[in-house]
């Protein structure tokens, strides 16, 4: 039997989907983070269950040929903030676990059998975010931005990070600087009083166009005077920045975002290209935060779509409209469906300006618009969420019978499970393909090419 604080020599053998490597000892499995495999290590154990338990590094005896020192001393913070479970390993042996974990999750989670594509890594494992959000915090009386520490609310100061383009570290170090000189109030979560929340940085890959948003509690509070001059500042610096905006939520809540937003400076939305379309973006809409690697994926969605001149094509969850009007040349008809009003303002006005003009796009919920608009698509493209379709959703696409169903998730859990729902009513999971959105990260984008059974 396993005892908690004893410590065990083992040999990590794998990696779960949360990056953490796996060992077994006395039969037990045992998951042990910021291990790689290959690894043998004397693991001391923090946690029994009763199938399972948990340990953490005691010491490594042999390391894995699969540790890459470079790449884990090019970030200081990477063990703190908890964001790239994968730095301590080559790029290489990432894609390969990421690899597994797509495979994995289609054959034991969905019991499927699909062809799998050769998995999409990325050329640039680092700086490829175009967007972060940083939380704003005070701790003892000090100001600090950063990201919150693994399943907590407690903010790690962070300076730089590698996973975001240098001009953010710049335009965050920047901000925190004025934030320190001036009198702007930090918004507490316990007692709900303050006025800065979260910062949050958009920039379009190939524009170079920069939207700031400050996360506020309110449009007057503490220290807002000072706020609009820090931002007076910030623009003349970086000539950068197209669009300042105000997120105003006043609530007591995890969700970063709230509902209003107010432009302080230059234009509401900025631009960047995706596949070729010039498509703009507002601060509440959805855009991939990996946009060379999105356009590479979508490519890899059009040809498992192959759409022919006459077909119907759904985009379900489509944001502002990116996947569906990068395939609009090639049908008759394109109908988005998506929740979020400003992405399909966006939608629609990016369909306007790339002179797209068979497309409709419907706002509310995927499979409740879908179900009401009484459709007969030929191919249905569904982005959902993290936690999946809605059975809703499903049981609609199942019952509009289209010929071909190209489902997108960056959860390969979820999109097995609804990928083998499908594959139970009529459709067969052909083909899979794995692509990396997130260096370093435990997150793993997928794309699906279901057909329907004739
Ligand atoms: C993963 S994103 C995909 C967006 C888009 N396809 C793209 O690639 O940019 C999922 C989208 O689903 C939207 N969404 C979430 N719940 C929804 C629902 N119940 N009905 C419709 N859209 C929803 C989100 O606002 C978001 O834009």
């Amino acid at each position: 039997m396993l005892e908690k604080n004893k410590v065990y020599d083992a040999e990590i053998t794998g990696l779960t989907s949360e990056g953490s490597g796996v060992c077994r000892v006395q039969e037990m499995a045992v998951f042990v983070p910021g291990t790689a495999v290959g690894d043998v290590i004397r693991v001391k154990i923090v946690k029994v269950l009763s199938r399972y338990a948990f340990g953490i590094v005691d010491e490594i005896i042999m390391p894995s040929p699969d540790r890459c020192g470079e790449r884990e001393r090019s970030c200081g913070i990477h063990k703190k903030c908890g964001g790239c479970v994968f730095r301590h390993i080559s790029y290489e042996a990432e894609c390969r676990a990421k690899n597994d974990i797509v495979r994995d999750a289609f054959t034991r989670i969905g019991g499927l059998d699909p062809e799998f594509g050769e998995f999409m890594g990325a050329d640039e494992p680092d700086r490829y975010r175009n967007k972060v959000q940083m939380p704003v915090a005070e701790i003892d009386g000090k100001k600090v931005f950063g990201f919150y520490a693994p399943r907590s609310h407690r903010v790690v100061p962070v300076e730089k990070c590698m996973l975001q383009p240098g001009l953010f570290d710049d335009i965050i170090n920047f901000i925190f600087h004025h934030v320190q000189m001036e009198a702007v109030s930090i918004y507490d979560e316990k007692t709900g009083y303050g006025l800065l929340r979260h910062i949050y940085i958009r920039q379009g890959h190939h524009s170079g166009e920069v939207m700031v948003c400050f996360v506020v509690t309110a449009k007057k509070g503490v220290g807002m005077p000072n706020l609009k001059n820090l931002i007076r500042s910030l623009c003349d610096r970086f000539k950068e920045i197209k669009s300042v905006v105000f997120n105003i939520n006043p609530r007591n809540t995890n969700v970063i975002l709230g509902d209003e937003c107010v432009t302080f400076f230059g234009s509401d939305t900025i631009t960047d290209t995706m596949c070729g379309n010039e498509i703009e973006i507002s601060p509440l809409s959805f855009y991939q935060i990996n946009t060379s690697q999105a356009e590479r994926l979508y490519r890899k969605a059009l040809e498992y779509a192959d759409p022919q001149p006459d077909d119907v094509l759904v985009d379900l969850y489509c944001g502002a409209g990116t996947i569906g009007l990068s395939m609009a040349h090639r049908v008759k008809r394109l109908v988005g469906i998506e929740i979020v009003p400003s992405a399909v303002e966006n939608a629609r006005r990016n369909a306007a300006r790339n002179s797209i003009s068979n497309a409709e796009f419907y706002c509310g919920d995927a499979g409740e618009i879908f179900g009401s608009l009484a459709l007969s698509p030929d191919i249905i493209v569904v982005d959902p969420p993290r936690k999946g379709c809605s059975e809703e959703t499903l049981n609609n696409i199942i019952s509009s019978s289209p010929r071909k169903i190209i489902m997108i998730s960056c959860n390969p859990s979820t999109a097995a499970r609804d990928a083998a729902f499908l594959s139970e009513n009529g459709f067969s999971a052909d083909k899979v393909c794995g692509a990396d959105f997130f260096p370093g990260t435990r997150h793993v984008e997928c794309v699906v090419l279901l057909t329907r059974n004739d």
